[in-house]
């Protein structure tokens, strides 16, 4: 607790971090920005059968074909594909490492760009099992530096969020709303200066079994959403309003 490692992350996490101790990693590694990754998915040269055995399969496992076939991408001529996987096996270890120091119960955020986004969900999801991803949140940058000439303006960075298992707890974020949407969205006061809206209480599809009058209102053709016990009881707090004349409507 309370203490600074200054040094390489892999090394500081192997050296002193226990099993499970951790209850929130956030991290904001290098992005390997302005790399041309387009050629990470070229086919492997020759010995094709095997690898189409393997993909029809669909399960793939470190063999010595996947073994032969990594060091020849190593050692091809484009090295942009060597750059990334030096990239991704330098980001594998060190998720291995955080997956391991992280409590059954913590949670992992990390930051990066589509630069490579998409490559370390891959591997997160390795790392996490798929099932532990719990959201991408995009994070919008103020302005587009300027970028939109050829393209898209790029403005978003990305977060991926990681329970370590399915009891990593999520708090309910709430906050407040601006208050312009308050006055434009809930344009109804009550005697205590409350706000509030009004949405109409027709059912999207038609419910025959929902379909009754009460208090003398006939519902829409669909019939009401709700039955007509819980029509009583929103009654009784008095979150009903009614139109001032049977058949009548009231301005939402
Ligand atoms: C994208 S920057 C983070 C910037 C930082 N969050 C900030 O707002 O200033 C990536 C950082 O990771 C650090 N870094 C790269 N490899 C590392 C390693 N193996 N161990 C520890 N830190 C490393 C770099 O020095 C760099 O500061």
């Amino acid at each position: 607790m309370n203490q600074l490692y200054y040094g390489d992350n892999l090394q500081v996490l192997r050296d002193h971090i226990a099993d499970e101790s951790v209850d929130l990693i956030y991290l904001d590694p290098p992005f390997n920005s302005k790399r041309d990754y387009n050629l990470l998915f070229k086919s492997p040269k020759g010995v094709a059968s095997e690898a189409q055995i393997e993909a029809f399969e669909d399960t793939w496992h470190w063999n010595e074909q996947a073994e032969r076939e990594f060091d020849e991408l190593l050692h091809q001529p484009n090295t942009s594909v060597a750059d990334m996987m030096a990239y991704l096996t330098m980001m594998a270890n060190r998720l291995l490492e955080l997956h391991r120091v992280l409590a059954p119960t913590g949670s992992l955020y990390l930051h990066c760009d589509p630069t490579a986004s998409h490559y370390l969900k891959i591997v997160l999801d390795g790392v996490f099992g798929k099932e532990n991803f719990r959201n991408e949140i995009i994070w919008k940058r103020t302005t587009s530096h300027n970028d939109a000439k050829n393209q898209y303006p790029d403005v978003t960075d990305t977060i991926f969020y990681y329970g370590k298992t399915e009891a990593a707890p999520f708090r309910r974020q709430f906050i407040g709303y601006s208050e312009h949407y308050l006055t434009t969205k809930y344009r109804h006061v009550d005697a205590e200066g409350r706000r509030y809206r009004l949405s109409d209480m027709r059912s999207p599809s038609p419910r025959p079994n929902l379909t009754y009058a009460y208090k003398g209102h006939e519902p829409h053709p669909n019939g009401w959403a709700i039955s007509l016990e819980k029509m009583k009881a929103l009654d009784e707090c008095g979150r009903l309003e009614f139109p001032k004349k049977q058949g009548g409507r009231i301005q939402l």
